[in-house]
């Protein structure tokens, strides 16, 4: 029992339960969100699109989507507050992802109905309010915490685009490879959504179980998701293969993670004991970002250690292989992005997956999770006075 929640109905009722968004077979590396193959989704859908998909639960008509996009778009700005009164006053090198679980906790206080989680129109507003300002927050903090100032969201762009003009205010000639960037960062946001009742799920549906606010309840997933072992994987991956330095110290690497020395990151999966197959189509969008931005020259150290890893019986044993965050990494250096912000970059689109479980969570009328332990500690014994210990 030492790593999963003691599950008995009679105590728990945690807030772990079933679910209908999305479906993982770990053995068989499929992923399905509300039945639709990640890969088609990827190929054929978009992230807006995708997002209404996970919390709907149907794929949107014209009318629907129509809606759904002029009402994100409508709340791409936040409060003129939450940018001079709070962001400013982090330290000149605050993480941009310690500086986005404070942000979004903050807009708590800028909603006080977000406390109205029983009327379902407000949480609709709530939930369109989170999707819309993430890539608003997200570029604020990376803007602040590299001392350049705050850009305003465009809204004539795609929401994808919004953020990278937030993020670097391309001017206009860079538009073009500006889109083709945008249409890839789209594709991970997809790739990225959701992902079943991993750590950052898991915490948003224990905190929301207890009626709190979607905010404050999205801040604790955040917070979550900011563990190296969970979202800041992709982070440590691009450090990893800074200190191989070349292909040809991957097989010593290799030999250290083996020895136990360290783990090596990026690989390796709770569920997936095969390809991750968001992995598969991550390498795949990277030739269409390289087309675009030149070719990371880490990739050639990355394809090295995958060929040396999925080859060895240390990893095949174990059925450790890539996963999202293996090849993820590589994308966002290549299309600019310091490496401080790969996990803002996966908290963007996971944000929708964390309202679907919200939604589906309130629906539900879930009691409130309380997991019990197995108690493993001392037997019953008396006080001892400090003079006789
Ligand atoms: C994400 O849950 C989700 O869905 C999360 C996520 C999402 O979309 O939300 O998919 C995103 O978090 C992906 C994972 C990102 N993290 C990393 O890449 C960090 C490196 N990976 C490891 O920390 C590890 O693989 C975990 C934590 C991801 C999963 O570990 P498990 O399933 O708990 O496996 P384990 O710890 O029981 O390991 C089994 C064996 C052990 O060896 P032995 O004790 O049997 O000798 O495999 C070894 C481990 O030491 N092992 C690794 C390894 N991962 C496991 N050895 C070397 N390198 C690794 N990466």
């Amino acid at each position: 029992l030492g790593n999963t929640w003691f599950y008995d109905p009679a105590y728990t009722q945690t807030a772990a339960t079933s679910s209908a968004i999305t479906e993982i077979d770990g053995e068989n590396g499929i992923l399905r969100y509300r039945g639709y193959p990640i890969e088609e989704l990827a190929e054929k859908s978009s992230y807006l699109e995708v997002a209404y998909l996970l919390i709907f639960g149907e794929l949107p008509t014209e009318d629907q989507f129509a809606e759904w996009v002029h009402d994100i778009t409508y709340h791409t700005f936040i409060h003129e507050n939450v940018r001079k009164r709070f962001l400013e006053g982090f330290h000149h090198d605050a993480h941009p992802m310690g500086m986005l679980v404070s942000a979004i906790a903050a807009l708590s206080t800028f909603y006080p109905n977000a406390k109205e989680i029983d009327d379902e129109d407000n949480r609709y507003r709530q939930t369109v309010r989170l999707i819309a300002k993430m890539p608003t927050l997200a570029a604020a903090c990376h803007r602040f915490s590299v001392g350049q100032p705050f850009v305003y969201p465009d809204n004539s762009l795609g929401f994808t685009a919004n953020f990278l003009s937030m993020m670097w205010k391309i001017a206009e000639p860079r538009y073009d490879a500006n889109y083709a960037l945008a249409h890839a960062l789209d594709t991970l946001f997809i790739l990225h959504a959701d992902h079943e009742l991993n750590c950052g799920t898991a915490t948003m549906r224990m905190i929301a179980s207890s009626n709190s606010d979607p905010y404050s309840s999205a801040a604790g997933a955040a917070a979550a998701l900011y563990g190296p072992r969970h979202g800041g994987a992709n982070e440590a991956v691009i450090r990893m293969l800074n200190r191989i330095g070349s292909i040809d110290n991957v097989n010593s690497f290799v030999e250290g993670v083996k020895n136990g020395d360290e783990k090596l990151m990026g690989f390796g999966h709770r569920v997936y004991k095969n390809y991750d197959p968001r992995a598969r189509i991550i390498k795949q969008t990277a030739d269409e970002v390289f087309a675009v931005t030149g070719k990371n020259p880490l990739l050639d150290i990355a394809l090295k250690l995958e060929e040396v890893a999925l080859e060895d019986d240390y990893f095949k044993s174990r059925k450790l292989y890539p996963n999202v965050d293996f090849y993820s990494g590589l994308i966002y250096q290549a299309m600019g992005f310091p490496t401080e912000m790969f996990t803002v970059l996966f908290a963007i689109p996971r944000m929708s997956g964390w309202l679907a479980h919200w939604k589906e969570l309130m629906e539900q009328d879930q009691k409130i999770a309380r997991p019990r332990q197995l108690y493993v500690g001392a037997g019953e014994r008396s006080f001892v006075e400090l003079g006789d210990r």
